[in-house]
């Protein structure tokens, strides 16, 4: 695969055909796309909501209304609409149950390798929540890994994407039940089909000179 040109041929979808639905396998692979996307000590600080009923794409929908009404019809005419949560705490609880998955997994070879991993998380989660004071902020920054993962893999598996900032959390979060869950809302990701008639897919890419934004040492 060209990836030079991929990253070209993608592009923020801002009108979507609203009959155009993604196929169930290939969901299947935004999931799994999700799922392993990687972070900072494989500390996985998220869960991703995948709206792919009309239902609830309403339900997202109610987040973009008034500041944000220019997103609205993005998330009802996308074939599904992917929330990126972030967790407001990263507890013991946690710590715990990534490292039983791990060893699950098969990650270790002995207690020593076990323990090697628990510490060095717990020395970064410590670090940013309790000296840094930015445990939010790290965590939200793993989200959005996530993010950029499926946009680049949803160029890949030819769907086209519209990443949104632009809607109201705290609406999203209490439509979602998110905060009962200890997680907030952080972005959207709406995925379908572009609409033949959507003006950014003609648009030229636009971005800074590569000796602006890349230097060479
Ligand atoms: C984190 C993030 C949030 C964004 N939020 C919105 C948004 O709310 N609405 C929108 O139409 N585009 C949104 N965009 C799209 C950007 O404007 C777009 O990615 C940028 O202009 C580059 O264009 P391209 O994606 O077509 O290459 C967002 C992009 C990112 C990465």
């Amino acid at each position: 695969m060209n990836l030079s040109a991929l990253v070209q041929r993608r592009y923020t979808t801002k009108r979507f055909d609203p009959q155009r639905r993604i196929a169930e396998p290939v969901i299947e692979q935004v999931r799994h796309l999700l799922r392993f996307s990687p972070s900072s000590t494989n500390s996985q600080p998220w869960h991703f909501v995948v709206a792919g009923s009309a239902e609830g794409k309403q339900t997202v929908a109610k987040a973009t209304s008034d500041s944000y009404a220019f997103n609205q019809a993005k998330v009802l005419d996308a074939s599904h609409v992917v929330v990126f949560c972030a967790r407001t705490s990263i507890d013991d609880d946690h710590l715990q149950t990534l490292l039983t998955q791990e060893q699950q997994d098969g990650r270790f070879a002995n207690d020593d390798a076990r323990q090697g991993q628990h510490n060095g998380r717990t020395y970064f989660v410590n670090l940013h929540r309790l000296e840094l004071k930015d445990a939010q902020h790290w965590m939200e920054k793993q989200v959005y890994l996530a993010l950029g993962t499926l946009l680049l893999g949803a160029a890949a598996l030819e769907v086209d994407a519209c990443p949104i900032e632009g809607f109201d959390r705290s609406i999203l979060d209490r439509e979602l039940g998110l905060g009962e869950r200890s997680l907030t809302s952080v972005a959207l990701v709406a995925l379908g089909y572009r609409h033949p008639d959507d003006f950014n897919a003609q648009l030229p890419k636009s971005r800074l000179p590569e000796e602006q934004v890349i230097s060479l040492l």
